[in-house]
């Protein structure tokens, strides 16, 4: 059996920053309050026209121009989003177009909103796992601007757009160590958007298809599954908290990013933060901060990471990998 090791990485935002003082404008809030409440600062906007594959297109050529391989050698692609371009096909098969990959292996979609990511790096391990594959695009991508009501103030301050990459190559070693995935569907409605092709379709039609959330309830929630699943890491792997080098967390508030870090007794220094910056990219967040520390330099070759993410379902997991 083979394992699957990181070779690239990849990030892209859209040029168009939203600040909080343009939010202010735009519904009864303060910036101190979204400031103090999320640590979120500003966020990415993606253009008129501009589509979750073109996002995905500039993070895929990034991580595969640092892995230093032709697309044409990558044999899956698996693509995390819940904004996609299209009800079908997948974002992943229009990618694979666009990178010039033809009569390829699989590309396929994994649908599990901020914990996207997570379980999407999952899957493809598991075609490492069964040597199924050989080189391997995990991208997560959203234009989450598109879902979202901007008279909302409980939820617009929050989201923003983006994408990132990682490119997986076979290894005898890992790599990818373990992954845990959870899910619980009993809180769907406390994060969702309640609108789609077999449900309330006059709203997509008239554009209204928006996020809705509880959002003290999610705090209270991806608090404690954040922390219950940093444990389990620890536990599956024979490890204490120590042995961790990087937290690279799902970037949805910055006091939900402190408390795992808490537990983990990791200083912020340990942790990759983009809040500030991206707010929450959905599946994007977690590839867009491992890409930023990667690329800067504090994530090392050899060092334990761990991923960690929590979304709507609910659905939470973590991957704990040797980059
Ligand atoms: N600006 C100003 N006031 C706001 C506000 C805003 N944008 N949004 C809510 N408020 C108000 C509320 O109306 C409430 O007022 P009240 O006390 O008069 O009723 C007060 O602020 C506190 O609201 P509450 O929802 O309890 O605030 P909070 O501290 O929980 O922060 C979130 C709200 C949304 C920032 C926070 O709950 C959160 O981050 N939740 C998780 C969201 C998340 O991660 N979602 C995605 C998961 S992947």
């Amino acid at each position: 059996m083979s394992y699957a090791r990181v070779i690239g990485t990849g990030g892209y935002l859209p040029e168009r920053i939203l600040t909080n003082a343009e939010l202010v404008k735009m519904v009864n809030t303060t910036e101190n309050w979204v400031e103090t409440r999320t640590g979120i600062r500003e966020r990415r906007i993606a253009a008129p026209g501009e589509r979750t594959s073109d996002l995905a297109e500039h993070a895929a050529r990034q991580a595969i121009d640092m892995a230093g391989i032709s697309p044409q050698e990558l044999d899956l692609i698996v693509v995390a989003t819940t904004t996609p371009d299209h009800v079908f096909p997948s974002v992943a098969c229009l990618l694979q177009d666009r990178l010039g990959i033809h009569n390829g292996g699989p590309a396929f979609d994994v649908q599990a909103v901020c914990t996207g990511f997570v379980y999407a790096i999952d899957v493809a391990n598991r075609f490492f796992r069964t040597d199924a594959c050989n080189k391997a695009l995990v991208v997560g991508a959203e234009t989450f601007s598109r879902i979202i009501d901007w008279t909302d103030r409980n939820t617009c301050i929050l989201f923003g757009d983006g994408a990132g990459a990682v490119v997986l190559e076979t290894a005898s070693e890992p790599g990818i160590v373990s992954s845990h995935l959870h899910a619980d569907g009993k809180y769907h409605e406390l994060l969702n958007v309640p609108a789609g092709v077999s449900a309330n379709y006059e709203q997509v039609l008239k554009g209204e298809a928006y996020t809705q959330m509880q959002g003290s309830e999610v705090f209270k929630w991806a608090v404690k599954a954040l922390g219950d699943i940093v444990d389990e890491t620890l536990q599956a792997n024979g490890l204490t908290k120590s042995d961790i080098d990087w937290l690279v967390p799902h970037q949805a508030n910055i006091r939900i990013i402190s408390a795992t870090a808490k537990k983990l007794n990791m200083d912020m220094d340990q942790v990759v933060v983009t809040v500030e910056r991206h707010g929450n990219t959905s599946a994007a967040s977690i590839p867009l901060a491992f890409n930023e520390a990667v690329r800067d330099g504090r994530i090392k070759r050899g060092q334990k990471v761990i991923m960690e993410g929590f979304g709507g379902g609910f659905t939470w997991g973590s991957i704990l990998l040797i980059y």
